[in-house]
């Protein structure tokens, strides 16, 4: 018998756009209507942390009016036949709710929240008491969103390379590819490695990863066509 492939994507904002959630970037995007060193940064969060909570409470609404997409569960799907592996930027729990098993998520989940004193207490937020606010205490502590805002490190970036070293196939899907550590995933892959990358307005990417130009969905199914062949 032989081993099954591993194959780890690399998710952004895109994969959940068709989902009605909206990226940070493009047209009519998050960060032209936030200021993001305001709403997502450490800096931002020690000025006006009530700022920051309503803005991640806004999230967290947006979040729960949504569903997976067929991009998601594509992904979910081919645990059928392959090792899967989902390294998202995204802080929803798109993908988990698809039927991914394996999910790491590097900035964080909006359905947590984490002590203001203590970086490893964190509390699920439940879909009937999601709200929190610089008042919120939960079994004593004081909380903030479980979000790595810009500023802070991202603790799961060593596991993420680890990870993306060990890939049979690397798939990257719906990001700029503009925001470190996470766009520099891709430096990590081992040499030879068949890559892929799904985005309808791609960035530029180094000369041998496999551009699929299309939306995660449609570019998930185009995708699983040439895995086949
Ligand atoms: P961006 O908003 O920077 O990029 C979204 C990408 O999705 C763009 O490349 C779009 O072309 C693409 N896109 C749009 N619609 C799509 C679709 N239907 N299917 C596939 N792709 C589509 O989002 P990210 O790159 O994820 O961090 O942003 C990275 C980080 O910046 C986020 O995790 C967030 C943000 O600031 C924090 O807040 C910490």
């Amino acid at each position: 018998m032989t081993a099954r492939k591993k194959i780890v994507f690399s998710t952004g904002a895109g994969v959940s756009a068709e989902s009605g959630i909206t990226t940070f970037r493009d047209a009519e995007g998050l960060w032209e209507k936030h200021n993001v060193m305001d709403v997502a940064s450490h800096e931002g969060f020690l000025r006006n942390p009530a700022l920051v909570h309503s803005f991640y409470n806004a999230r967290r609404r947006d979040m729960l009016a949504t569903a997976p997409n067929d991009a998601h569960r594509a992904i979910a799907e081919l645990e059928k036949d392959y090792d899967v592996y989902v390294i998202t930027q995204n802080v929803d729990e798109l993908h988990e709710m698809a039927g991914s098993s394996q999910v790491m998520h590097l900035h964080g989940k909006l359905m947590s929240a984490r002590a203001l004193d203590d970086d490893s207490l964190t509390w699920k937020l439940t879909p009937d008491n999601y709200e929190t606010t610089p008042e919120t205490i939960i079994d004593g502590h004081h909380v903030r969103p479980d979000i790595v805002f810009f500023g802070e490190a991202v603790p799961m970036f060593e596991p993420a390379v680890e990870l993306v070293a060990q890939a049979d196939i690397f798939v990257i899907i719906g990001t700029t590819l503009s925001v470190y550590p996470a766009a520099a995933l891709l430096r990590y892959v081992k040499p030879g490695t068949p890559v892929y990358y799904i985005d309808p307005n791609p960035a530029q990417v180094p000369h041998g990863v496999t551009v699929i130009a299309q939306p995660a969905t449609t570019g998930m199914r185009t995708l699983m066509d040439m895995l086949r062949k």
